[in-house]
């Protein structure tokens, strides 16, 4: 269930955060959210399919894969009222907003039916979010519930650059915490646990030297 109290204080959180960022956030993220346009074209709804991104930020993710699929239906949710403000603005702008449906909620508890109508989704990704939720694994069981039938569910997130100089994952990592971002050390353990849990298949990769981890849950 989602209380308006819970919303708000995630939300005001994500709203100090991106109040200005979300003006120069496609432009300045396209140096470092590296691997999301790879899980993109990994989406490959079925026709007529139905796609959910918890954590949409600015519709970016969302405008490409609309454009990419254009038989599929897609739907966004954030919890910052000023990033959806700007994912509408983009969305119209594009041209899409017959395809995409935005809403308000927290990626811990959203109501699905409530938002959307839809129960279950073909395919639901998150892109660079679990990084700034503390629950994040309450995100990953609670979208895995969501997953239809022959559905995935597809996850891309900084990794623990364990393949790159120690230094530099020192600065990157300081520089995140200015943004409330934590990569996730465990997130591979808890992708692992939530396949077996839920009978899905895990496919795994670490790219770029550990920078950014990508991971499907098949069901
Ligand atoms: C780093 S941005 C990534 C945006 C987009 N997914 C992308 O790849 O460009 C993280 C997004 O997650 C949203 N977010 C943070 N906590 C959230 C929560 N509890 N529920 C839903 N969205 C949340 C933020 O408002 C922000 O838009």
């Amino acid at each position: 269930m989602i209380t308006a109290r819970r919303v708000g204080d995630a939300g005001d959180h994500m709203d100090r955060i991106y109040r200005r960022q979300r003006h120069i956030y496609d432009v300045t993220r396209k140096y470092y959210l590296l691997g999301r346009d790879a899980m993109i074209r990994d989406l490959a709804p079925p026709a007529n399919g139905t796609v959910l991104e918890a954590g949409c930020g600015t519709g970016r993710n969302l405008i490409r894969a609309a454009q990419l699929y254009p038989q599929a239906r897609f739907f966004g949710l954030d919890v910052s009222r000023a990033m959806l403000e700007t994912a509408r603005a983009h969305v119209a702008q594009a041209g899409l907003a017959g395809r995409i449906t935005l809403a308000e909620g927290d990626a811990t508890d959203f109501d699905p039916v409530a938002l959307f109508g839809q129960q279950w989704f073909d395919r639901i990704f998150l892109s660079y979010t679990l990084s700034m939720i503390p629950d994040w694994i309450g995100v990953l069981d609670h979208v895995a519930h969501m997953i239809g039938a022959d559905g995935r569910l597809h996850l891309v997130d900084f990794g623990q650059q364990e393949r790159l100089p120690a230094p530099f994952r020192s600065a990157l990592f300081a520089w995140l915490r200015k943004f409330d971002v934590t990569p996730r050390p465990y997130l591979q353990e808890a992708a692992q646990a939530l396949a077996v849990h839920e009978r899905l298949t895990l496919r795994w990769q670490a790219k770029y030297r550990g920078y950014a981890w990508s991971a499907q849950l098949e069901r």
